[in-house]
């Protein structure tokens, strides 16, 4: 494999991570819980898929009201996923396989179970009180300001003992801590250290846009019509919660961490903001913030070739030089891509793995993307995310969290045959195994994509440019020996090509199809086409 085109120095670069969450991806103990032990039985197949780092939803110890994003410590493995010596293991056994680690750090809050947090609460001159945002109440005794959780309800809870509020973005069990703190600031480079001395590749920052927050608390703006549809749900742009000047420096400083180690370690901001013009300021100038950002107005995007081109295009150009677009269609927080842009159509599915394993930059797929697992729905009774109890019928989380389906069985090769698993099974006939020797599958799809990705240097780092091509086809050129085109119309398309060859096609059999001039393709039919 001519690897030899990498940088050392960024090698995340052109490649494919990969995101487990770990409560659904392997059991290796059969208590229905997925585990750290299960993700190394499962490494072969990530390695056969050609991943070069595996990102793991949270495993620091959690009490679970929000299944690992509310901490209780960061310094240790939550006991239903196993211990520090079996991080140990699978950081050891990944790096055999050539891949990394990448873990979750959720700096934003912690657990209100946190002993930090019980320290603060305890009384108003704790020495911790101020790692956290409290607050006096308004004239009227009601909360400080008008921000509201992105769960739901104002972000203000008070706390009856020491007559204060205390703000919580996300659940009431989820404190905010407070970035101005310097203490704060040096507990997580701290952290960080931790976890990267012990041999982690980098770490996915949850809510990184958000941590720090507007010192004199002002009230968020009314949300108008031409705001966005969370916005107009919650009532208020979030201007003063999240999104801040003062977040960058922060940036700044975990990357100088980061850095300080050979090779350097990856940043992956969830950088989940709702415009897209908003996102390019966390790159950085010349680099120095978080290596790669999450493109979240890109997921979210109707999947049309028209507005596809368009935020291709546009993240194309904004691009700081040093920075990697990140491309992702799945994570444990929205639909599926199979299910949301492609509503369960299998060819269109195809078509979007196809585009997103051939843009340019880095490429995330969550568990269960390279079978073209949908969502699963989830019964009312059987709802475990706090999201999608709050907000039913509304869909929450839990059907993208059901269990990886390896196989068709009892216990889906997920867990043991006579267990339950922690949330219901998708649909079990769409799984690894029975893909795996199938040369039509999606998953033989997903690996001859990848593959094709690490043995063509223009796939990997070329540059993007955009290609005209009739409507409803989605048309980018990747360096000087490689073009894409997707007909994600509902009606046959011509292109105009020069010459090439089908190198992987959505429809196997014109693989390796010589083209001359033009090429038509079927409905939701995409090729990669090489020449030279
Ligand atoms: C991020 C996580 C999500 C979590 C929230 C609060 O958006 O991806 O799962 O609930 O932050 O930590």
């Amino acid at each position: 494999m001519p690897d030899d085109f990498r940088d050392p120095n960024q090698w995340w670069v052109g490649q494919v991570l990969y995101q487990v969450y770990p409560r659904s991806y392997m059991d290796s103990d059969g208590d229905g819980v997925g585990d750290l032990r299960g993700v190394i039985e499962r490494l072969e197949h990530l390695e056969w898929l050609g991943v070069r780092a595996v990102w793991l939803s949270p495993i620091t110890v959690s009490p679970n009201a929000d299944f690992g994003y509310d901490v209780g410590d960061y310094y240790d493995i939550d006991p239903s996923l196993g211990t520090l010596a079996d991080l140990d293991a699978l950081v050891a056994a990944a790096d055999q396989r050539g891949m990394g680690v990448i873990m979750d750090l959720v700096p934003n809050h912690t657990s209100i179970e946190h002993p930090w947090f019980e320290a603060s609460r305890s009384s108003r001159d704790n020495p911790k009180r101020d790692w956290y945002v409290w607050a006096d109440p308004a004239a009227d005794g009601g909360p400080p300001n008008n921000w509201v959780s992105l769960f739901g309800g104002s972000a203000w809870t008070l706390d009856e003992p020491t007559g204060q509020y205390y703000l919580h973005n996300f659940l009431d069990m989820q404190p905010d801590l407070n970035w101005w703190n310097e203490a704060v600031r040096d507990q997580f480079d701290r952290i960080l250290r931790y976890w990267f001395d012990a041999g982690v590749s980098g770490f996915r920052i949850d809510v990184a846009h958000m941590v720090i927050k507007d010192r004199e608390l002002r009230d968020n703006p009314l949300a108008t019509d031409t705001d966005s549809f969370m916005e107009q749900f919650r009532g208020q742009r979030q201007e003063f919660n999240s999104n801040r000047p003062e977040v960058h420096e922060i940036h700044r400083r975990w990357r100088e961490v980061a850095e300080s180690y050979d090779p350097p370690k990856v940043l992956i901001g969830e950088t989940f903001v709702e415009r897209l013009e908003d996102l390019f300021p966390f790159f950085g100038d010349g680099g120095d913030e978080l290596h790669l950002d999450f493109n979240i107005p890109f997921a979210h995007a109707p999947f049309d070739a028209a507005t596809l081109a368009d935020m291709i295009g546009r993240t194309e150009v904004a691009m700081p030089a040093l920075g990697t677009p990140v491309w992702t269609g799945s994570n444990h927080d929205i639909s599926r891509f199979p299910t949301r842009w492609a509503g369960g159509d299998p060819a269109r599915a195809r078509c979007a793995l196809m585009m997103l394993l051939t843009l340019r930059g880095t490429t995330v797929l969550y568990q269960g993307d390279e079978i073209g697992m949908v969502d699963t729905d989830v019964p009312r009774e059987e709802l475990l995310d706090p999201v999608g109890i709050r907000f039913h019928p509304h869909a929450g989380r839990d059907a993208v969290r059901t269990p990886m389906q390896w196989e068709n069985t009892p216990g889906g090769g997920f867990t043991a045959a006579e267990a339950t698993p922690w949330l219901r099974f998708g649909d079990l006939d769409c799984n690894v195994t029975d893909q795996r020797d199938d040369p039509d599958s999606f998953l033989t799809l997903t690996r001859d994509l990848i593959a094709l990705r690490h043995s063509t240097p223009d796939l990997a780092t070329g540059a993007w440019s955009a290609l005209a091509g009739p409507e409803g086809v989605l048309a980018y050129r990747r360096g000087d020996t490689t073009r894409v085109y997707l007909n994600l119309g509902a009606t046959e398309a011509r292109v105009e090509d020069g010459a090439g060859t089908i190198a992987v096609g959505t429809n196997r059999a014109r693989d390796d199809e010589t083209v001359f001039g033009s090429l038509t393709l079927a409905p939701a039919e995409g090729v990669v086409l090489t020449t030279g």
